[in-house]
C-alpha cells in the first residue's frame, strides 16, 4: 500500500503532475507533504529564491524525520523487515531488523548519544565501514536533532580531520577496522591520527567489527555495542523545525577544499520520500537493494531515508562486488530475492568485463526494476545491464542527481515512463531544468545542447555550504545569475528527454566518485620535487573517467613516470585517500598556458583522451611548442 497519494501511475499522470508542480508548486508540495507526519503544520510551503538564497520549505512546521521513518510504520508494518544487512563474508549470517526492532535499536543508540553529552544541533561525524550501526547511528542523530556528517571510510586521516574541523564535530563514531573484500581498513587508527588535530571532539564511539588490535584513549573512547545493549529503548523523537539542519555531507568541487553541503529536515524528507516512491514504484512486499555506501549521498537518500520513509525493505551490504568473486551481487540478489536493484555504471562495467557465467548461474528472476546512478551510463553497459541482468523485462531508471540536490532530479519512472539507453530522460515534478549556452542564454526548443541549470528551488536542495553561505552563492548561483548551475552538460532530444553528457567543470567522476582536480593538484604539489601540476580526466573503460596528471619537476630532477608515480600515490593516499590516485602520471617540462598564465586544460584533456587530431587553435598560447613535447611524452 503506497503511503502517498501523489504516486504517479501513468505517463499522462507524470506530465500532468509535472505541470501542476510547475504552475502551482505550493499546492503540489503541500499535497505531497500531507503524506508525512508533522508535529506542527507549516505556515508557508515555500519562500526564498535563487537571488536571495534564503530558501525555506514548510516554514513553521515541526517534525522529526525518524518518526516518519520508524514510529509511523509501527502499527501497520511493525513486523515487516525494515533492514537486511549482508556481511562482507558470505558465510556470516545476515542481520535483519523489523521496523519494531529498528525503532528500538535507533532509540537505544539515541540514548547512548545523549549519555555522551550530544545535544540537538551538535555535529557527529561517522567514519565507518558499512556496519548496521552506520545506518542506525545516522538515524539516532536525526532522532535527537544532532547533525550527522558521514565521511566515506576510504578517505585519509588528513581528509577526515579537515571535515571534522570544518563542521566542529563533537563526536566521532568509527569501527576498530572495516572489512572490505579480502582487506581490512584500520579505521580507528586513522581516526586517532585525524584527532591529533581536532580539538572539538570530546568522545569517540568504536563499533568493534574485526576484533583487530586498537587502543582506547581513556575518557574519550568507548566501545559502542555494550553501550547500545544496555541503553533504554525509550527515546521520544526531538521536535525539529522544518529548516533545522539534518546533515552535512562533504563533496568535491572545481576549486578549493571539499564543501560541506547542508541539508535541512522537512524539505529533504519530502524529497527523499517522494522521489523514492515515484522513481522505484515499489510494492509492499518488494525488497530493495542499493549497493552504494552510506558515506555518499546515494546511501543517505536511497539506502536510509527514502526506503524507510516509504516503509520499504532496504538491504545494506558491507562488502564489494568482487569478493569472494565477481558473482557476489547476483548471489545477493538471489539470496534475498531482490526486486529493485540500484547500482553505479562503474560496477556494471567492471562486472561486464568478468566471466558471464558468474551472472548466468544465479537466479535473477526476482528482479523487477534496475537503477543506475553516479555517472553517465554508456550504451554498451546499459544494454548489458538490460539483457544480462534484467533479462529484458526490467525497466532501467537512469537517475541523475547530485549531493547538492538531495535526491533524484532527472530519471524515468520505473514502468511508467520509458527507459531510453544512456538517457536520464524526464525531470521529476518540481524539477525545472534549462540548458544554457556559454553566455548563460537559455537554449530553447528541442533538440538542444547546453549547460544544465535549474530555474526554481525544489524541496530537497542543499540550503548552504556549512559555515560559508557566500561560497554557496558563488559556487552554484553566480555563473548564471538567478539559476542553479549543476556543473554538468546535457542534451535534450526531440521528445524533451535529457541525456547527461558529464561534467563541464574541473570535477572528474572516477568510478562514480566526485574528485576535484584542484584537490589532486594541491596534493601532488606538496611533493618536494614538483613545481606545478595539472590534473584532468580521460575516458576509462571501467571507471568512466581516469585521472591523468601532468607534472612539472624542479630543474635537475630527472624522475621517470615509474619512479614518480608511487611517490605521488603515497602522498595522495595521505592527503585525500586512495580513490584520488592518478592512473597516469606524465612528467613534462611545461604546461600549455594562455598569455594570462592560465593552463589550457582543454588541450591537456584532448591529449589525455588521445584525441589529438583537432587540438584547435594553439597559436595564442604563451608556449605553443610545449604541445608537441607533451604529445611526444604521451606517446602520441
Ligand atoms: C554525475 C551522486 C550522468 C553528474 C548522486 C553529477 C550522473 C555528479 C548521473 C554528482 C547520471 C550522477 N547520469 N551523470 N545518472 N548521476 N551523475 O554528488 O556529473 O556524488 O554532477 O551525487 O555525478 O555526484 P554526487
Amino acid at each position: 500500500m503506497p503511503i502517498t497519494s501523489t504516486r504517479i501511475k501513468t505517463k499522462d499522470e507524470y506530465f500532468s503532475h509535472w505541470q501542476k508542480a510547475h504552475e502551482v508548486p505550493q499546492d503540489f508540495w503541500a499535497k505531497a507533504a500531507e503524506n508525512f507526519q508533522w508535529m506542527k503544520p507549516w505556515s508557508k510551503v515555500q519562500s526564498g529564491d535563487f537571488n536571495d538564497l534564503e530558501i525555506k520549505w514548510f516554514e513553521g512546521a515541526t517534525l522529526n524525520i525518524t518518526a516518519n521513518c520508524l514510529d509511523r510504520h509501527l502499527e501497520t508494518r511493525g513486523n515487516k523487515t525494515a533492514v537486511i544487512w549482508e556481511s562482507n563474508d558470505p558465510n556470516e549470517a545476515p542481520i535483519k531488523y523489523t521496523y519494531k526492532e529498528l525503532h528500538a535499536e535507533v532509540c537505544r543508540f539515541s540514548n547512548v548519544l545523549k549519555d555522551q553529552g550530544i545535544k540537538k544541533g551538535d555535529r557527529v561525524c561517522f567514519y565507518m565501514s558499512m556496519v548496521p550501526e552506520l545506518l542506525t547511528g545516522v538515524l539516532a542523530c536525526a532522532r535527537i536533532g544532532a547533525v550527522h556528517s558521514v565521511v566515506f571510510g576510504g578517505f585519509s586521516a588528513q581528509a577526515l580531520a579537515g571535515r571534522i574541523q570544518d563542521c566542529q564535530a563533537k563526536m566521532v563514531i568509527t569501527c576498530d577496522e572495516g572489512f572490505r573484500g579480502a582487506k581490512t581498513i584500520p579505521l580507528k587508527s586513522i581516526t586517532d591520527e585525524a584527532l591529533e588535530s581536532c580539538d572539538t571532539v570530546i568522545s569517540v564511539l568504536v563499533r568493534e567489527r574485526t576484533g583487530g588490535k586498537i587502543t582506547y584513549k581513556e575518557g574519550r573512547d568507548h566501545s559502542l555495542l555494550p553501550l547500545i545493549k544496555k541503553a533504554s529503548n525509550d527515546c521520544p523523537p526531538e521536535e525539529m523545525q522544518a529548516e533545522d539542519p539534518l546533515f552535512i555531507l562533504y563533496t568535491s568541487g572545481s576549486t578549493g577544499k571539499p564543501k560541506g553541503l547542508m541539508h535541512t529536515t522537512a524539505g529533504y524528507m519530502v524529497w527523499a520520500g517522494y522521489t523514492f516512491e515515484n522513481v522505484f514504484q515499489m510494492e509492499e512486499n518488494d525488497t530493495y537493494w542499493c549497493t552504494a555506501d552510506i558515506g555518499w549521498i546515494t546511501g543517505h537518500s536511497y539506502i536510509t531515508y527514502g526506503p524507510l520513509l516509504n516503509g520499504s525493505t532496504t538491504v545494506m551490504f558491507e562488502g564489494i562486488p568482487t569478493y569472494p568473486d565477481a558473482g557476489r551481487f547476483w548471489d545477493i540478489v538471489d539470496k534475498f530475492q531482490i526486486t529493485h536493484f540500484y547500482t553505479a555504471p562503474t560496477a556494471i562495467r567492471a562486472l561486464q568485463a568478468c566471466d558471464i557465467n558468474l551472472v548466468r548461474k544465479h537466479d535473477l528472476s526476482s528482479l523487477k526494476v534496475l537503477g543506475s546512478v553516479g555517472e553517465p551510463i554508456n550504451e554498451e553497459a546499459w544494454e548489458w545491464y538490460n539483457t544480462e541482468v534484467g533479462k529484458e523485462r526490467c525497466p532501467i531508471v537512469d537517475t541523475w542527481w547530485q549531493t547538492e540536490t538531495g535526491g533524484i532530479m532527472i530519471t524515468s519512472l520505473a514502468g511508467v515512463t520509458e527507459s531510453v539507453p544512456a538517457h536520464a530522460t524526464y525531470p521529476l515534478p518540481g524539477v525545472n531544468p534549462v540548458l544554457v549556452d556559454g553566455e548563460g542564454k537559455v537554449v530553447e526548443g528541442n533538440p538542444a545542447d547546453g549547460n544544465l541549470c535549474m530555474e526554481l528551488p525544489w524541496p530537497g536542495m542543499a540550503r548552504t555550504i556549512w559555515g560559508d553561505h557566500k561560497r554557496y552563492k558563488e559556487t552554484y548561483f553566480s555563473t548564471y545569475p538567478g539559476k542553479y548551475f549543476t556543473g554538468d552538460g546535457a542534451r535534450r532530444d526531440a521528445q524533451g528527454r535529457y541525456r547527461i553528457t558529464g561534467r563541464v567543470d574541473d570535477v572528474i567522476n572516477v568510478s562514480g566518485h566526485r574528485i576535484g582536480t584542484a584537490e589532486v593538484e594541491d596534493a601532488i604539489n606538496e611533493h618536494p620535487a614538483v613545481v606545478e601540476s595539472a590534473v584532468v580526466g580521460y575516458p576509462h573503460d571501467i571507471k568512466g573517467q581516469g585521472i591523468y596528471a601532468y607534472v612539472i619537476l624542479q630543474p635537475g630532477q630527472e624522475m621517470t613516470a615509474e619512479e614518480l608515480t608511487p611517490q605521488l600515490n603515497e602522498l595522495i593516499n595521505k592527503i585525500i585517500g586512495p580513490i584520488a590516485k592518478p592512473d597516469i602520471v606524465l612528467p613534462v617540462s611545461g604546461l600549455p598556458k594562455t598569455r594570462s598564465g592560465k593552463i589550457m586544460r582543454r588541450i591537456l584533456r584532448k591529449i589525455a583522451a588521445k584525441d589529438v587530431e583537432n587540438l584547435g587553435d594553439i597559436s595564442t598560447l604563451l608556449n605553443p611548442e610545449i604541445v608537441d613535447e607533451i604529445k611526444n611524452g604521451a606517446g602520441l
